[in-house]
């Protein structure tokens, strides 16, 4: 079965109740349930985590390498500040879907560049809970079309 990893950045914990003008209402354990019911529909394996340190989604990233054969992140505000977690993603080369709730573009203006973004596949910013499912369906669809190709 194909595995994907599912990486929630810091303060990620606290959707819900954080500033619910521009993440909504939903929770963290909402959209796990989301992507968890998806996943059971595409036939595929979720592992899911959420942390507040960037060295411990780092360590979760290079652990991912041989393990999963995609990664969807949501890296919260380590999307603008961290080089780190963006060199982990370029070092195991996994095929990696970045997420936001909001449209990162819309907001204030250190928010609209990502250290992620030039080594992910692609970003889906904007969709609320949804940027998660539509992330995980790209990155199956990624995975699934590399497959169809044949190598030369
Ligand atoms: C976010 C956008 C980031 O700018 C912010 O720091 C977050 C959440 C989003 O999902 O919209 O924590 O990644």
């Amino acid at each position: 079965m194909t595995k994907i990893l599912v990486l929630h950045g810091p303060n990620l914990n606290l959707l819900g109740s954080r500033e619910t003008d521009v993440y909504g209402t939903v929770t963290l354990e909402g959209i796990n349930r989301d992507l968890e019911s998806l996943a059971r529909e595409l036939g595929v394996a979720l592992t899911i985590h959420q942390s507040n340190g960037e060295g411990e989604l780092v360590e979760w990233i290079q652990k991912a390498n041989g393990q999963f054969e995609a990664l969807v992140i949501n890296p919260g505000a380590y999307t603008h500040t961290s080089i780190a977690l963006r060199d982990a993603v370029a070092g195991v080369g996994i095929p990696t879907v970045e997420v936001h709730l909001s449209n990162i573009y819309r907001r204030e203006e250190f928010r609209q560049h990502s250290y992620v973004a030039g080594v992910a596949l692609g970003q889906i910013s904007g969709f609320g809970p949804d940027s998660y499912t539509l992330g995980l369906r790209a990155a199956l669809a990624h995975l699934r079309a590399q497959r169809a190709v044949p190598k030369k």
